[in-house]
């Protein structure tokens, strides 16, 4: 099969995707694809990599001597991947894209807009589902709607930010009181996110969110005081959870970009340390939300199970969640017995209907 990585993007979860790639390309099978790898470059430009997989990793991809611009086709006669090679135009047919891409650009249904023009099927949810997830502030009210627990939150628009008595009202009225936390509506691995422990502290956060979100849309959102849970969720029309639901114990404040990438601030516990009844009712949730959001392929969804009650809230679901060597997704399934490459097959098998 000929098979297209994409990675890199136009997000700030840039670096989170070349980790995710590395260690995607290092587990596909090469007997089974013929890779081509195509690197986005923060300033979203796309170029066709023929470099090793061992220099994705610190960035050294776009090198000149490694790259050919290239892109992707609408045009469905002459569909697939053109290279813009010196010597005149190579035309590659591909079978399938396995856009590897988190956050703003790759993960919110834009990219997959470009795939379905293109005629290609692709990894992953498609346009609705993608776009839907990304936006916390539309995937809130959709959840609600759709009688799945999730977190209480409100919407502020950047020119709210001129009337503070207006959002100062906003969170009376959805009884939101601090800590709360603020992220912007749609950016992943906790950029651009505050917790904020009394008005004095609000605007700010607001102003980093909405920075952060480019879109003019922050949420404020109740802080959930419980043990923070994930659910890998695979399939199309029937998908199943994994077999345990993973924790994160952050070993300070917020699970946040450093205690994810960086730094051994964040330990992971597979199962979770809930009591089985709690693991299944996080499984059956993750699996319900999946099928409101109209998923495909693959999400991981975000809960916390609160300290108090016990009750399940989910947080978020991430259509394009990280594939990183010490990410939740794949270890969860490998972890249930599933090898890495067989779980690369099985996304790529679903993608292809
Ligand atoms: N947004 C990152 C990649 C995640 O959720 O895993
Ligand atoms: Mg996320």
């Amino acid at each position: 099969l000929s098979l297209c990585v994409l990675f890199g993007g136009c997000s700030s979860e840039y670096e989170v995707s070349l980790m995710s790639v590395t260690s995607i390309l290092n587990n596909l099978d090469r007997e089974k694809y013929d890779i081509y790898m195509v690197g986005i470059t923060r300033d979203g430009r796309w170029l066709l990599y023929e470099g090793e997989i061992s220099n994705i990793r610190p960035d050294r991809w776009n090198d000149r001597r490694y790259v050919t611009p290239a892109i992707l086709s609408p045009d469905r006669a002459d569909h697939g991947l053109l290279v813009l090679r010196e010597g005149g135009v190579q035309r590659i047919r591909l079978d399938v894209i396995f856009p590897v891409l988190h956050g703003k650009n790759g993960e919110d249904g834009t990219v997959q807009g470009l795939f379905e023009l293109c005629g290609v099927p692709y990894v992953g949810c498609g346009v609705l589902a993608s776009a839907v997830c990304m936006d916390k502030d539309v995937a809130y009210s959709v959840l609600t709607q759709r009688g799945i627990p999730s977190a209480r939150s409100i919407c502020v628009r950047e020119e709210e930010l001129t009337h503070p008595e207006m959002v100062a009202r906003k969170l009376r009225e959805a009884a939101l009181s601090y800590p709360v936390f603020v992220k912007p509506a749609n950016a992943g691995s906790s950029v651009g996110i505050s917790k904020v422990h009394g008005e004095g502290e609000l605007l700010p956060a607001l102003q980093l969110a909405l920075r952060e979100d480019g879109r003019g849309k922050a949420i404020v959102q109740e802080f959930l005081d419980g043990i923070e849970v994930e659910c890998a969720v695979l399939g199309n029309g029937d998908p199943v959870a994994s077999a345990d639901v993973g924790e994160i114990e952050p070993l300070r404040e917020l699970y946040d970009y450093e205690g994810k990438y960086c730094d051994d601030t964040t330990a992971l516990h597979i199962p979770a340390r809930l009591p089985p009844a709690k693991a299944q009712e996080v499984r059956e949730i993750a699996v319900r939300a999946f099928r409101a959001m109209n998923c495909q392929g693959l999400a991981r969804v975000d809960f916390f199970v609160l300290h108090k009650d016990g009750r399940v809230v989910l947080n978020e679901l991430n259509t394009l969640p990280g594939f990183t060597d010490i990410s939740m997704y794949p270890k969860l399934f490998c972890h249930g017995g599933m090898g890495y490459g067989e779980l690369l097959d099985r996304l790529i098998e679903l993608a292809l209907g």
